[in-house]
């Protein structure tokens, strides 16, 4: 089977990077075929409403016919067995070029005629998100309500969706030279000592299950 992941983090080796290369290196140790893609190395729009892709009779139906850096990416991730997104929150969303990955890659499947049956193929699919925000905030502020509204959203184009997401992520490595005063630097590098591990620990199951659900696939 193969796997991708789409890296909405413009920083790489830092936390939703970890987290996305450990739930690859956890399906490659059970024999996935995986590939890590960088959104923020690609020059690509959102969607144009150009409406090809549901144009009757038309070839590109269920397929963005837009040529861009996503082009190949949308291709690649049409043809495996299982998608891995990771983003950062960026102001209580994902951010921006992962917004843009989305549209393009969810509104090519989506189905007026019929709602409840997309044009996607089937593929589990995992979402993860790195943020400041901490974690007994996440209810409260509605981050929780978010990232089940997204886990729905995937799971009625393609069947199986899994969550994971990192609060209180190290944002710089030496707090004491920047700005950042209402967060507490020791605290949040304790966290990515103690915790942090955890959760790219759970990344790396999370890629195992993946993995061993398609196996021999
Ligand atoms: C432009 C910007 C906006 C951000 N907005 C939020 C936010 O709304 N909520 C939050 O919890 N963290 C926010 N953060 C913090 C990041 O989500 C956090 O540092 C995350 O770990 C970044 O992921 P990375 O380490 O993989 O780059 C923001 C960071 C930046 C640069």
């Amino acid at each position: 089977m193969k796997i991708v992941a789409v890296n909405g983090s413009p920083r790489k080796n830092w936390n939703t990077d970890a987290l996305l290369k450990n739930v690859l290196e956890g399906a490659a140790s059970k024999g996935a075929e995986t590939k890590m893609v960088y959104l923020y190395d690609l020059s690509f729009s959102g969607c144009k409403s150009c409406m090809s892709c549901k144009l009757k009779g038309g070839k590109n139906l269920g397929r963005c016919v837009l040529r861009d850096d996503l082009t190949p990416v949308l291709d690649e991730v049409h043809a495996s067995e299982a998608l891995v997104l990771g983003s950062p929150m960026y102001w209580h969303e994902v951010t921006g070029v992962m917004r843009c990955f989305i549209e393009r890659f969810l509104f090519q499947y989506l189905n007026y005629d019929d709602p409840g049956k997309p044009l996607s193929p089937q593929k589990d699919i995992a979402l993860i998100y790195a943020m400041n925000m901490p974690e007994n905030m996440l209810e409260g502020s509605g981050y929780l309500k978010k990232f089940s509204d997204y886990q729905e959203l995937f799971a009625k184009f393609f069947g199986h969706c899994s969550v994971l997401y990192a609060p209180e992520t190290l944002q710089v490595k030496d707090y004491s030279k920047y700005h950042l005063a209402v967060i507490d630097g020791e605290a949040r590098q304790c966290r990515h000592e103690t915790v942090f591990p955890l959760e790219c620990q759970k990344a790396y199951e999370l890629g195992v299950s993946m993995a061993m659900r398609h196996a021999g696939a």
